[in-house]
């Protein structure tokens, strides 16, 4: 297994104040800034876009950007969002109308790509494009807003997920996203996730270098 990266994830950051936000989290251990893309149509809620993505470069922020589109259709965002500066996309499969041209386009453009299941979603869509992946995103809450709870029946999805990449011989991280907390993180780990999105968990808290020291002992423990 890779080490662990944790994603905080900026959808639940103070936007009035993103640069610093980000720079904080980064600065109290955040490996990778999650960057939830939402455009009223796949999902019913509206956030932030490539603007916003290459803002945050501007800045300064030279950490990896994990785009996570929930767009339909998703080709035209995949370009710009590698102008922007992403480094990981991902997509829904449900969302694009030929998933192996998205995914090539993503490499293509020099991002690594990345395929997104809802909890409902089946992992068949993996089976002819593990070639193509850098990570598996599974959603273990439905997608479209931040804070809400974890669904337990991911654990088993994450357990079958991480079979499949081991059968597969290829070496793609496997995500997870929503309502990851550090009192859930460790069994997460263990049912076979290796990048952990948070986003209620460390920016509802003031310290967000407790939180994340506080997910790195839970992972230390995790068998
Ligand atoms: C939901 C987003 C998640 C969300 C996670 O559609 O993809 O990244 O922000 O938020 P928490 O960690 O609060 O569940
Ligand atoms: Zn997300």
């Amino acid at each position: 297994m890779k080490p662990y990266l944790i994603a905080p994830s900026i959808l639940s950051a103070n936007f009035t104040k993103l640069g610093e936000e980000v720079d904080n989290v980064l600065a109290a251990g955040a490996d990778v800034v999650h960057f939830d893309v939402m455009d009223n149509h796949y999902v019913p809620n509206l956030t932030i876009g490539p603007l916003v993505c290459k803002a945050l470069r501007k800045h300064g922020v030279t950490a990896d950007i994990d785009v996570h589109l929930m767009v339909q259709p998703v080709d035209d965002m995949i370009k710009q969002f590698a102008d922007a500066g992403a480094s990981y996309i991902s997509f829904h499969p449900e969302a694009s109308q030929h998933v192996d041209r998205s995914l090539q386009l993503i490499i293509d453009s020099g991002c690594k790509p990345g395929l997104v299941f809802n909890p409902a979603t089946p992992l068949q869509y993996l089976d002819h494009v593990m070639h193509k992946l850098h990570h598996i995103l599974l959603m273990s809450v439905n997608p479209g807003f931040g804070g809400q709870s974890f669904i337990p029946q991911s654990l088993e999805k994450l357990k079958q997920a991480r079979a499949l990449i081991e059968q597969s011989g290829f070496d793609i991280r496997l995500e997870i996203d929503g309502g990851v907390k550090v009192d859930n993180i460790r069994a997460i780990a263990e049912a076979g996730a290796d990048m952990f999105v948070a986003g209620s968990a460390i920016f509802d808290q003031a310290d967000y270098q407790a939180v994340i020291r506080q997910m790195r002992s839970e992972l230390a423990l995790a068998k």
